[in-house]
């Protein structure tokens, strides 16, 4: 028995009235419920995994884990903190100093989970890349960042090996199932099965200022940024976590996110473990059996989940989710792009309860605007800003905000909450720009209504949300343009019913070579090899020439909007650009 509470008390949300949280609201009230006093040391590893353990909960379950192949692994809070012990030790030993940057680059395994933590009780900094990725979409990150560790399994291994040539920062790759592998100069195997439980590791003295986690992220111009957070950003995921996923000592949690993301990390690590919560992971794709399968098995009480999950299990219709027990689950939220009004409706016909949609960025490192336990949800808003967040529209003319309710302007924040970004890795001038009279620009647009509800309108960049994904046009022009039919090249936004978006391109071929399905298929292949699953095109327009405005910029939007039943506007203005 873990449960603390009294059965009154779990009727009750952990946010209680979000009125009376605004008032006088400060981000003391998670320092304190953490044990924390501002000029302390202050670790994220430790507070996943140390301070857990000495609440007395060392023999809690942390991970529920069932891997593709059906295998199941438990691993409770001690465990969790000797194993990430054990990694930190191993990292130091092998020369790897604090502030140095360590990828992770897993499929979502054990390994991966302890040694987040185990990077950060050293004082390296975690980056954390999507295991799908192919090289270039590595390359791209591991260059920028200047990695010097790599930590992988033998299925990524051939990737990294592509690569390895041209990062000089990079010295070490750690593989984590190494058995019966040839490894060559500069690789090591890590095996946590037959490394030594390790009880002490001096752990990193860092501030509440110190680097933690670097997260790439994509933009419309140039190659993805890298967003620096920091040990700090604890303060914000932790009272989100509680207030906003409603998580209680006895829950069992769900995150669907892969920590390649910032959501698998934010809220599927630090978050739920911060506050001793036994979250269940499953390392494999989607499908609606396994999934209300898992939720069933394991007894989720709590899952945050994403639109496009959301409309692929809308697919299979109520049914399939009531051939399952699912009475466990008591509290749905969702994020990463607009949740429809019918997924809210549909979410209460299947499971008897609606999402609550949140929303935030890679950059916020927090859920920013939410709806919460305990109040009404309107279906098809975002919901209210998190105590201590200060949000609002801003008139894109004047920055300043809107003051009336229902005219659309951009979402800017009010810098200074525990988790903002402390920087773009490299790039001071990408960084400022996202700053205006005094507001964080989240390059969103959306409207407030009079009670105060966030609505979603769309971005205000060319970035492509595929999935609740983003992805960057440049980064899927530059992989075209590698091909060598083409020599012109775009990438846009196509609506799509269950992705909400996906990529479309527009190329213009070459002397010499024929537009046609099967060069097509080639293209689409040879961009999924080289960035990902997620950022190749679904469909190729190929055409004689792009649009380009006067100093030869291709003009996306003049492409984009069709697809979208859009007028192109005024060309003429557009060729101003
Ligand atoms: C962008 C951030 C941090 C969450 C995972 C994605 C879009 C996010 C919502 C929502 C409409 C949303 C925005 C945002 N987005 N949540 N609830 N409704 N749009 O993090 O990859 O940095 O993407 O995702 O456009 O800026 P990310």
């Amino acid at each position: 028995m873990y449960a603390t509470e009294t059965l009154e008390e779990k009727r009750l949300c952990n946010i209680g009235s979000y009125e009376e949280r605004l008032r006088g609201f400060d981000w003391a009230i998670a320092e304190k419920e953490m044990g924390w006093g501002r000029g302390d040391p202050l670790n994220i590893g430790w507070n996943l995994t140390d301070r857990i353990c000495r609440l007395g909960l060392a023999k809690k379950p942390a991970l529920l884990w069932e891997g593709s192949d059906g295998r199941e692994r438990t691993y409770t809070f001690g465990d969790l903190r000797l194993l990430s012990n054990a990694v930190a030790a191993v990292l130091s030993r092998l020369g790897l100093e604090p502030s140095e940057r360590v990828c992770l680059f897993l499929d979502r395994v054990p390994e991966l989970y302890i040694a987040f933590i185990g990077i950060l009780k050293m004082g390296a900094i975690v980056q954390p890349l999507f295991s799908a990725f192919g090289e270039e979409s590595l390359s791209t990150r591991l260059l920028d960042a200047g990695t010097a560790a790599v930590v992988t399994q033998k299925k990524h291994l051939p990737k990294v090996r592509r690569i390895r040539a041209q990062l000089p920062a990079l010295r070490t790759v750690v593989v984590v199932d190494a058995e019966g592998l040839a490894l060559k100069d500069g690789e090591v195997a890590l095996d946590l099965d037959s490394e030594p439980r390790l009880e002490r590791f001096p752990i990193f003295p860092a501030t509440a200022e110190t680097p933690s986690v670097l997260h790439y992220t994509s933009g419309t111009t140039g190659q993805p940024k890298g967003a620096q957070h920091v040990h700090g950003s604890l303060v914000s995921q932790y009272l989100t976590a509680r207030w906003v996923l409603d998580l209680k000592s006895d829950d069992v949690y769900w995150c669907n996110a892969d920590p390649g993301w910032v959501t698998g990390t934010s809220y599927g690590i630090i978050g739920p473990w911060s506050n001793g919560i036994t979250q269940a992971v499953l390392d494999s794709g989607f499908g609606a059996d396994r999934w209300y399968g898992f939720i069933e098995r394991r007894g989720i009480s709590v899952w945050y989940s994403a639109p496009t999950a959301i409309r692929l299990l809308m697919r299979d219709g109520p049914q399939a989710a009531k051939r399952h027990d699912l009475s466990s689950l008591r509290h749905l939220a969702s994020v990463g792009e607009p949740l429809n009004p019918e997924a809210v409706h549909w979410s209460r016909e299947a499971f008897g309860l609606p999402f609550h949609d949140t929303y935030w960025q890679t950059e916020t490192g927090c859920i920013v605007i939410s709806n919460y336990p305990g109040m009404p949800v309107k279906p098809g808003s975002m919901g209210k800003p998190f105590p201590g967040i200060a949000a609002a529209v801003l008139d894109p003319a004047t920055f300043e905000p809107h003051r009336e309710p229902g005219r659309v302007g951009v979402i800017g924040l009010r810098p200074g909450w525990p988790s903002m970004l402390r920087g773009y890795w490299n790039n001071p001038d990408g960084y400022a720009k996202k700053f205006t009279n005094g507001w964080y620009l989240t390059g969103d647009r959306a409207t407030v209504d009079a009670d105060g509800y966030f609505w979603f309108v769309g971005r205000d960049d060319d970035v492509i949300n595929t999935g609740g994904h983003l992805v960057g046009p440049f980064e899927v022009e530059s992989a075209l343009l590698e091909h060598p039919a083409v020599a012109e090249s775009a990438a846009v936004a196509k609506p799509d019913p269950v992705n909400m978006e996906v990529v479309k391109a527009f190329v213009a071929l070459k002397p010499g070579f024929t537009p046609g399905p099967d060069l097509e298929l080639e293209i689409m292949n040879f961009v999924r090899k080289r960035l990902s699953p997620i950022a190749m095109p679904q469909e190729i327009a190929f055409v004689a020439s792009l649009p380009r405005n006067r100093s030869g910029k291709i003009l996306r939007r003049v492409l984009r909007a069709p697809e979208w039943g859009e007028p192109i506007g005024d060309i003429s203005t557009l060729m101003e650009d």
